[in-house]
């Protein structure tokens, strides 16, 4: 078999980048280990960035979430005793949408689909070759467990973080930065109508505590928990409990409904970043380059920028043997990257309980500056409603 570009990964970079290279007269082949309804029921985050919104109107994808997507022009910041909105639209005319990634993805697996994207799911073993030389190839065992070889011109990782991609690039050629986390998210997804209309972030001497939403019944919710937690120590009462407590329930007459729960799972944090993003002809997009901490919900959108960088570079290597964007995509790529890598560690550090009572003041601090300054809310603003795709 033989393709202009092999991609490895059909989450949501795998699936957006074969249907931007198809736009562009580019043809791909998609390899993925999981099932397409394992790949279109994993629950990821919810938030949208205005240019993630405005690149899948642009091509064509929004029929769903034009109509389902819910606008939100902000968010709540709190702390004990203080709720304060920061108004978006208002502050750099940028704002929002909550709409599932789970949703996205499925969006994308039906619109390939019905283009006739070649995709091999269920796959395994599969290897990346040759990626300093002109002809790299992958290999593969396909679902029907016959081995497979695969002859392309370029090679795509888009296989997330224990993908064989990034570790195809040699040691001696990249350098990786890390941060683990002292805690963890509990996540709850609840048969239950929000019980408030933008999402609320909360600080709290328990640990934080988060507020989103996936439609007008469905809410979704997050409590800071230790490393470790067994979820089972956690019953649906007990959530419920400390939600309302570090929420602020009965604070200046705000309730918390409490409602079914319908899925928990306890969710690690880290950042990490591997660089480059591209060693010969293998290029790396989102999770297979770089993890972020989900506060702020950067993941998925930092992946859609990934891939509406390497599209058009991509395309201009195939069809016109012009490489002068795919060997700007690293450096151009790593500038908003480490703009998310650092937003998300100052939202996550600036939120989260650490053991250090030195830390806590100047979270507080932080917190206060932006209840009392525009300048503050504005960079927290630009940096959530997202900067554009090619910062
Ligand atoms: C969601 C997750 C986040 O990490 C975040 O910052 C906002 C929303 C979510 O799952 O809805």
């Amino acid at each position: 078999m033989r393709t202009p570009v092999a991609i490895v990964g059909a989450g949501p970079a795998g699936l957006l980048l074969s249907h931007l290279l198809d736009l562009a007269g580019v043809e791909s082949v998609i390899v993925e280990t999981r099932s397409r309804e394992y790949v279109e029921a994993r629950i990821r985050a919810g938030i949208l960035e205005q240019s993630t919104v405005d690149l899948l109107r642009e091509t064509g994808l929004s029929d769903r979430l034009d109509r389902e997507g819910d606008e939100h022009r902000g968010i709540y910041l709190q702390w004990p005793r203080e709720r304060h909105h920061l108004d978006f639209v208002d502050l750099v005319g940028r704002s929002v949408t909550v709409y599932g990634q789970t949703e996205v993805t499925k969006d994308l697996g039906k619109a390939r689909a019905a283009a006739g994207q070649q995709i091999y799911y269920e796959v395994a073993d599969t290897a990346v070759h040759d990626i300093e030389t002109d002809r790299p190839y992958l290999t593969f065992t396909d679902a029907d467990g016959i081995p497979q070889k695969l002859d392309a011109d370029l090679i795509v990782g888009c296989d997330g973080s224990f993908g064989p991609c990034r570790t195809a690039i040699p040691d001696a050629a990249k350098q990786t930065w890390e941060r683990t986390y002292p805690y963890s998210w509990l996540g709850v997804l609840a048969d239950v109508a929000p019980s408030t209309d933008e999402l609320i972030y909360a600080w709290h001497p328990d640990g934080f505590a988060m507020h989103s939403m996936r439609s007008a019944t469905v809410s979704r919710l997050y409590l800071q928990v230790p490393n470790g937690t067994d979820i089972g120590t956690w019953s649906d009462d007990r959530i419920w409990e400390a939600l309302a407590t570090r929420l602020g329930h009965g604070q200046d007459g705000w309730t918390l409904t409490p409602g079914p729960v319908t899925d928990k799972s306890v969710l690690p944090m880290r950042s990490f970043v591997q660089q480059p993003m591209r060693h010969g002809r293998l290029f790396l997009a989102g999770d297979a380059a770089h993890i972020v901490p989900p506060t702020g919900a950067k993941g998925l959108n930092l992946a859609v920028a990934d891939v509406a960088l390497l599209a058009p570079a991509l395309a201009t290597l195939v069809r016109d043997k012009d490489s002068t964007l795919a060997d700007a995509y690293s450096d151009t790529a790593l500038r908003r990257v480490w703009r998310c890598t650092h937003f998300s560690w100052w939202m996550t550090t600036m939120l989260h309980q650490s053991d250090d009572p030195f830390d806590r003041q100047l979270q507080l601090s932080q917190l206060q500056w932006l209840a009392r300054s525009e300048a503050g809310r504005a960079g927290l603003a630009e940096n959530y409603a997202g900067l554009p795709i090619g910062f």
